[in-house]
């Protein structure tokens, strides 16, 4: 396990957005931004697939948005070098993650320790990885959630930085629950990168501590 010790920047921060979907998170934080509720700017917003509807909107609001096609490079490594150099070009400070549907390299990971978020549709360590609300509903757990937690190497294992409970009803499908846990999405991703920005998020081990 990593140890080790880190207190998040507090500054106007520049923020890179990563997704490869419709972008719901990038906008509820984008909201959050636009209403000051956040000490930030999105300097870029990324994408790996070229029609990404986050990708749209990001456009229509005027930012920056880049595109590079996986396929162009000759592995995960050297497409995750090309992201890294184009996030330093732009002094990046912290990458949110949102419905970024590949998985970060090791290098990616080390070039932006504790400078990089993701949000999982359930209450980390549990049900990890893909289709995480299908997976609370077949198991039958009576609450899932939502999880914004650092990224490290390995799969939504990071430091947890916050997380929402959420009921799962029995007459949840996976649609339904996904729908009640993204409002929850919504609020503790952009409370997270507010923190964040406010100097008040705290790494010690695998822990993290929310300063007043
Ligand atoms: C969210 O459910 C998020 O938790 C997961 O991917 C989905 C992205 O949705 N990582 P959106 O693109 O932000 O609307």
């Amino acid at each position: 396990m990593e140890q080790g010790f880190f207190r998040s920047p507090k500054k106007r921060g520049r923020v890179a957005v990563l997704l490869s979907g419709r972008g719901s998170n990038f906008r509820a934080i984008h909201d959050a931004m636009l209403a000051g509720k956040i000490n930030a700017d999105i300097v870029l917003v990324f994408s790996n697939k070229a029609d990404a509807p986050g990708l749209q909107t990001a456009r229509e609001r005027g930012l920056e948005t880049l595109h590079l096609d996986p396929k162009a490079f000759p592995g995960r490594e050297a497409y995750d070098a090309a992201i890294v150099e184009e996030l330093k070009k732009r002094e990046v400070d912290l990458v949110c993650l949102a419905g970024y549907m590949k998985i970060i390299t090791p290098p990616f990971c080390q070039a932006f320790r504790n400078r990089i978020m993701n949000i999982h549709p359930a209450l980390l360590p549990s049900f990890p990885g893909l289709h995480a609300q299908k997976q609370a509903v077949d198991y039958g757990v009576r609450y899932s959630g939502a999880t914004v937690h650092f990224v490290w190497e390995e799969v939504d294992a990071g430091p947890i930085i916050l997380q929402a409970v959420v009921p799962v009803h029995q007459d949840d499908t996976e649609e339904t629950l996904a729908d009640r846990i993204l409002e929850w999405e919504h609020q503790i991703y952009p409370e997270a990168v507010r923190l964040y920005f406010e100097g008040r998020l705290e790494v010690r081990g695998r822990r993290v501590y929310i300063l007043d």
